[in-house]
């Protein structure tokens, strides 16, 4: 890989120990895949926040690089923790907590913004054609396919390598040529709801792998609703972005989606054996401004079902926008929850076992990262099931 004079000096180390071990991070990764050369990047973005999903070893890392005096170069946005500090913060146990902090303590001293959010695009639009470092799969498949910004799919460590040397390796979808569809899915069907866009996406993400799909079907399909699909191809597949025009497909694979592979996938994730949930979650990814307000505007005036918990998670940025919503929501006995999302929360500490959601990503992690049975259903039918009649 060709490096320039100060990427050297950094390399080897005249820069201190924090920033030699960042470059050679992304020096590895671009060897790894074949790249010639550092490019700049707007901005990074950082998983691995929650402690629930890291765990103890990398605190010990995060915690060396900022007392070896890391900092950001770019803007640098945050995914989700583990809690939020007005309703789960106080219903966690104390162990659970002070790592959580820990952990936000050390990004925070390298000059990482509290953002907590898979939505970091609400905060502020990456530009199109701009390059981005960003670790968050649902917000990278968005990124590339809704946004036209440009990012790899990285991870915790070498997006936050990326925001220390405001660079990142030239290789994957920030080459022209690797974003081109290789692949046309038919769709034979019309969705009719956002659970049925998740649905197509975990399909997708299981048949294509890492294929780049031109998907024809799909006019003006809102872009809350596209957030849903990007947020399942990824989750099932490889596939870091999606065409929504077939005209500049070249290969002539194609194949077909149909009603019955949608239904088939949403029965497929819904597993839960009785009808109702212990907790009704909405919020993956984080609401946008527009969908806090429609929760508000379906909810008002009603009473959340006893026994049954009701969040909505969105970023701290879209609750202090939408208060006026959020304290409608609020008012019924549900909860809007800033910085946090059910998947990477302890809800199994919480006696949840039943989680019904309009995510589809949400509902095919729910038996391994939460314990519980899923319900996927769309946003009206959770609404029915969250709230007395
Ligand atoms: Fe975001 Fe959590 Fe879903 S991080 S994409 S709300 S699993």
């Amino acid at each position: 890989m060709h490096l320039t004079r100060q990427e050297e000096r950094v390399y080897e180390g005249e820069c201190g120990w924090a920033n030699q071990t960042c470059m050679r991070i992304l020096v590895r990764l671009g060897e790894l895949f074949g790249a010639e050369k550092l490019i700049p990047i707007d901005s990074a973005h950082v998983s691995g926040v929650s402690y629930k999903t890291l765990g103890d070893a990398p605190i010990e890392f995060l915690r060396a690089l900022a007392d070896a005096d890391a900092s950001v170069k770019v803007r640098t946005t945050l995914n989700p923790q583990s809690l939020d500090s007005r309703y789960l913060g106080r219903k966690l146990p104390r162990h659970v907590k002070e790592p959580q902090l820990d952990i936000l303590k050390q990004f925070e001293k390298m000059g990482l913004t509290e953002s907590l959010t898979c939505t970091p695009y609400y905060l502020q639009r990456p530009k199109r054609g701009s390059h981005h470092a960003w670790a968050e799969s649902s917000a990278v498949v968005y990124a590339n396919s809704v946004l036209g910004a440009w990012t790899n799919r990285e991870g915790g460590p070498s997006a936050l390598a990326a925001a220390i040397i405001g660079k990142t390796p030239d290789y994957g979808i920030h080459k022209t040529e690797n974003r081109q569809p290789n692949i046309t899915v038919k769709l034979e069907t019309k969705l009719q709801n956002e659970t049925e866009l998740g649905a197509l996406g975990i399909f997708l993400g299981k048949t294509l792998g890492d294929k780049t799909p031109a998907i024809t079907g799909l006019p003006n399909t809102s872009r809350d609703r596209l957030k849903q699909l990007c947020a399942a191809i990824a989750t099932t597949g490889m596939a870091n972005m999606f065409h929504l025009d077939s005209s500049r497909t070249k290969e002539t694979e194609k194949i077909s989606v149909d009603s019955k592979q949608i239904e088939r996938t949403i029965e497929e994730l819904s597993t839960a054996s009785t009808s109702q949930p212990d907790l009704v979650f909405l919020g993956c990814p984080h609401c946008s401004l527009n969908e806090v307000k429609r929760i508000a505007q379906l909810v008002e005036g009603k009473k959340a079902m006893a026994g049954t918990e009701f969040w909505v998670c969105t970023s701290c940025h879209v609750r202090q926008m939408a208060s006026d919503y959020v304290k409608k929501i609020e008012r019924t006995g549900g909860h809007v929850l800033d910085g946090v999302c059910t998947v990477v929360s302890w809800t199994e500490k919480l006696g949840i076992k039943k989680i019904m959601t309009n995510s589809a990503k949400t509902a095919y992690y729910a038996p391994t990262l939460n314990k519980a049975e899923p319900m996927l259903a769309p946003l009206r039918d959770c609404l029915k099931a969250a709230f007395q009649r």
